[in-house]
């Protein structure tokens, strides 16, 4: 048993969507959020400056003494998967539950992959899904668009401009008829009712974020490190815009957070 917080990050306010998930499944676990804000978005950078986010996210989560780490960034897990392996804590990105989700859903073998440009960059999800042992193509599109719309809050499902970029995005996969689409930034999840819309009951969405928060449960299970908290507790902490982020943030997890959210402020060589 390990009372301690599971620690998750994000560029900004996508890993809400792993949050979410983690809250339903677990609990009893506390957790500590970091969303980035200040230097989001992450999918537009050089891989070296992902990693270097990454490392100083990641130091940030351990002095709050969290007892795992969660990537819920599909950018950072694909571009930078090996800090992950390096922390004193047990950690996990978001491409792994995610593909074998997806994996498990398709029954054609088409599978659409939606991501920031550095994911789609990297290929990481298209080797995810083609290290098994079926027969999969794989169509990947980079949507970096979706990002500001979801940080900016247009994520109704009626919003003209959001609807109309997601068509743009989705037509290639609609045309290469893909049965499931991975969202492979966790950003998206927040656009689901507009994907869904456009894609159609045919087309099966993998959120990252439940994946992620299955994922997560197992691996604090096989560490021995499952919370037993009467009930579980999330801080927030962003990089910059508290406000904003405590606004969406309670619109999207469906509760207030506004007392809950900090700030943090990144020292002289980082931001
Ligand atoms: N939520 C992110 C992801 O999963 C990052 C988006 C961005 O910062 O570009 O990729």
């Amino acid at each position: 048993m390990d009372n301690r917080a599971i620690g998750v990050f994000d560029s900004g306010l996508g890993g809400l969507s792993v949050v979410r998930r983690l809250v339903t499944l677990l609990p009893n676990e506390n957790i500590v959020y970091f969303g980035d804000t200040g230097r989001v978005p992450y999918g537009t950078r050089s891989a070296e400056t992902i990693r270097r986010y990454t490392e100083q996210d990641c130091r940030f989560l351990l002095g709050q003494d969290v007892k795992c780490i969660i990537a819920a960034c599909g950018t950072v897990s694909s571009v930078a998967a090996d800090v992950l392996t390096r922390l004193p804590v047990p950690a996990m990105g978001v491409v792994q539950p995610t593909a074998s989700a997806a994996l498990r859903a398709t029954k054609n073998g088409c599978i659409g992959v939606l991501g920031t440009g550095a994911t789609v960059h990297s290929g990481a999800f298209h080797k995810a899904l083609s290290e098994s042992e079926r027969d999969v193509q794989v169509f990947a599109t980079a949507c970096p668009l979706f990002v500001s719309l979801v940080e900016s809050g247009w994520i109704e499902r009626d919003n003209e401009a959001t609807v109309a970029v997601a068509r743009r995005y989705l037509q290639p996969l609609i045309e290469q008829q893909v049965d499931t689409v991975v969202l492979g930034c966790t950003h998206f999840p927040l656009l689901s009712p507009i994907l869904a819309d456009i894609l159609g009951d045919g087309v099966t969405l993998i959120d990252s974020g439940e994946a992620c928060a299955k994922a997560c449960a197992e691996l604090l299970r096989e560490h021995d490190a499952l919370a037993r908290c009467d009930e579980g507790s999330c801080r927030f902490f962003v990089s910059d815009r508290p406000h904003d982020f405590g606004e969406l943030a309670a619109r999207f997890l469906g509760r207030p957070v506004g007392e809950c959210v900090e700030e943090i402020k990144w020292d002289g060589d980082e931001g």
